[in-house]
């Protein structure tokens, strides 16, 4: 049961991939700002700052991207938290916060990506890979927070987090990585019943994931 819910979950994703963009960007909502949360499906170049195995930071990665760069997506050009921003006419790539000396403060107010390629809901996930954790990325967030109210104000700041979309993807490097490569150290369906409950834990109780969000 839980099993099927995962594979109905993994299907969700990809329909969830290309169907979002087009529904979101004719909705009438105007989102100020967008965050994306989580793995490589959303990481526009977070990892390029990490001493890690799992980095996009050489070619072939980026290839169809501006003349060929890799940028530290984990793609041949942009990657969907970039599609999404562009499609919602916030700006035309979401860029990475984490240690981006290249990170102009006008960029502060319409959003920035946290998500970490290899990151997932087990928390064995980052360790194993040393990348930033879901957790490592909510810490970020705050201090992305005060930077923001440094820039504009208390009350612009305030506005932009609570209208914004938050957009996070998490759990594909769960099985993947920890449970496929580890020792697997139960049965699936368990290991699966543990994601579903890590999930809904972590998108219940942390801040900003109690507001709209679109989970992958
Ligand atoms: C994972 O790590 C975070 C941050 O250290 C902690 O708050 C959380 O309880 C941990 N989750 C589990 C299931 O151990």
């Amino acid at each position: 049961m839980v099993h099927l819910l995962i594979e109905r979950l993994v299907v969700a994703t990809l329909i969830l991939c290309v169907s979002i963009v087009p529904m979101l960007a004719t909705a009438e909502t105007k989102y100020p700002a967008l965050f994306a949360f989580g793995d490589s499906i959303l990481d526009t170049g977070n990892n390029n700052k990490l001493i890690s195995i799992i980095k996009a930071d050489y070619r072939p990665y980026g290839m169809s991207y501006n003349g060929g760069k890799p940028t530290g997506r984990f793609c041949d050009g942009k990657v969907p938290s970039d599609l999404l921003a562009a499609a919602l006419g916030i700006k035309d790539t979401l860029p990475p916060y984490y240690k981006n000396e290249d990170l102009d403060v006008k960029e502060l107010p319409t959003g920035v990506c946290f998500a970490s390629g290899g990151a997932g809901y087990d928390n064995k996930t980052s360790e194993f890979v040393r990348i930033l954790s879901l957790y490592d990325q909510l810490d970020l967030f705050k201090e992305y927070k005060g930077k923001l109210t440094e820039s504009v104000g208390q009350q612009k700041a305030s506005e932009i987090i609570a209208n914004s979309l938050y957009i996070l993807s998490s759990g594909n490097n769960d099985i993947a990585i920890t449970y496929t490569r580890g020792k697997r150290l139960m049965p699936f369906p368990k290991y699966a019943g543990l994601l579903v409950d890590w999930t809904a834990t972590f998108l219940k109780v942390r801040d900003p994931f109690h507001q709209f969000i679109i989970s992958f």
